[in-house]
């Protein structure tokens, strides 16, 4: 059995703890979609990892895979595993030959597409990987694959096809002059093949490469243990997400048949745990209904939403949380915590239970809020509707709890789900039973041992 680590909101709901914690059993932790666009901190030993790229699993010794799904930045990869080695350890990351690439000229595409779209604020906010612009090239069917990287021929023939119309691109649409780029090597054939068939023969040094569906059915029929985590989070699917403002992968739970190259009834076979931030957060542009307080120019359209002016207590909730970018370092929007979403997101992923986190972050609050549900045009609605536009009209209807006393967290963890405040039980129970979904796990602190251990899954088990 497998177990599959969704974020249920719009990704940062602390997933890469929860795969620490059930992944402790796992001999596998394979990421099936995004790339250096996530941002995971995994504390062990009292160290912090910041990890874009690899599996968080390989901070445990797991065995690491990056899955088809993924668009991986080589620079990124050899940069992390070199950082993990200089901490001591010895991952081994092992990267699918159907994965994309993201080649230098995907980046400056990215950072001038929304520069370009600024212009109307119509930004999405992105994270300046170059992720959307390599997934354009996969669909496009123009994209390099790791594959690729391993022969020569290959490569240049992919990149002889490519780079002219990329240099095309940014010069005859976007009017930039290539040499006064920061990376002018970004579109120069030559270079690029010369950088990126090193790169190859690096992979094929340190057998890094895999066919990631044979891999991954060899693991299990040799008995091991496979997680799936999840980068990012369901409403920002590039199809069950609030499009623009998504990223370009499928971060819910089908993407991890379609992004490792298993079949769905080993997915639907296994646990699908949906991770819950106690309350919600974004970077970057969008809608969103229960916000409390935003960040200065990052949503023009959305500012009339929710309780907007409620700054002070939004700075509060995003310093207790430490609420910044992992990646970007940028400051999160903060907001109350919406079921509309996470009923949309529970129907999408099929969540066989949850965790949530966060909890300790609203301790010491008189009252907590919850989005039951929203108002457009008059009507209530339970779920978030498909088009942004109506989207960004919804009024969120709270529903208020009392608010629960900050306590020894670390006691809390260790004495069990009983001795959470009854206050934050209440207010647990009725996001469980909302989404008719058990509690597995519940977040009080950013350590692997700050977690109230309700459930482990069957998989992990
Ligand atoms: P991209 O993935 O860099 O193309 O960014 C697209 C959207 O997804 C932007 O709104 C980003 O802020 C958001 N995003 C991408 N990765 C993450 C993440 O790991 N956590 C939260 N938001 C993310």
């Amino acid at each position: 059995m497998t177990v599959t680590i969704v974020g249920a909101q719009l990704g940062d709901e602390g997933k890469g703890g929860v795969v620490d914690l059930y992944g402790d059993t796992a001999d596998v932790v394979a990421r099936y979609q995004g790339g250096d666009n996530a941002g995971h901190t995994v504390v062990h030993d009292g160290e912090k990892y910041k990890l874009s790229l690899v599996p968080s699993g390989a901070v445990r010794g797991k065995v690491g895979v990056l899955g088809n799904g993924c668009v991986i930045n080589p620079r990124t990869l050899f940069d992390e595993i070199e950082s993990l080695r200089e901490k001591g350890l010895d991952p081994d990351v092992r990267v699918a030959e159907r994965a994309h690439v993201i080649l230098p000229f995907h980046r400056v595409l990215d950072g001038i597409e929304e520069d370009v779209k600024s212009e109307d604020d119509q930004e999405v906010g992105t994270t300046g990987r170059g992720i959307g612009p390599t997934y354009e090239d996969k669909a496009g069917r123009r994209g390099v694959r790791v594959g690729d990287l391993l022969d020569p021929d290959v490569l240049r023939d992919r990149l002889e096809y490519v780079v002219p119309q990329k240099r095309a691109l940014i010069e005859d649409v976007y009017g930039a002059d290539v040499s006064e780029l920061d990376d002018p090597d970004a579109f120069d054939v030559d270079a690029l093949f010369e950088e990126y068939r090193e790169i190859g023969e690096r992979l094929a040094e340190q057998n890094m490469t895999v066919n990631a569906s044979a891999f991954l059915t060899d693991a299990m029929a040799e008995g091991k243990t496979v997680m799936f985590e999840g980068a990012q989070g369901t409403i920002i699917d590039i199809d069950h997400g609030n499009y623009p403002y998504v990223t370009s992968s499928n971060p819910t739970a089908g993407g991890a048949a379609v992004g490792t190259g298993l079949s769905p009834n080993v997915i639907a076979d296994g646990e699908i745990i949906g991770i819950v931030k106690g309350y919600l957060t974004r970077v970057g542009s969008g809608p969103l209904p229960t916000e409390l307080g935003g960040v200065e120019g990052d949503t023009p359209d959305y500012d009339e939403q929710g309780d907007g002016e409620n700054e002070e207590l939004a700075t509060y909730i995003r310093e207790e949380g430490g609420e910044y970018g992992t990646v970007t370092g940028r400051p999160r929007r903060v907001g109350w915590l919406d079921m509309p979403m996470l009923r949309h997101s529970a129907r999408v992923n099929g969540f066989t239970g949850l965790a949530i986190n966060h909890i300790d972050v609203l301790a010491g609050l008189d009252e907590v809020k919850i989005g039951h549900s929203y108002e457009l045009d008059g009507e209530e609605l339970l779920a978030m509707p498909p088009t942004t536009e109506e989207w960004g009209r919804c009024e969120a209807t709270f529903k208020t709890f009392d608010g629960w006393d900050d306590v020894d967290w670390a006691a809390v963890a260790e004495e069990g789900y009983d001795a959470i405040p009854e206050n934050a039980r209440t207010y647990l129970e009725y996001i469980s039973d909302e989404l008719d979904a058990p509690i597995y796990a519940v977040g009080v602190g950013p350590g692997r041992e700050e977690t109230v251990v309700v459930e482990t899954p069957t998989g992990a088990a």
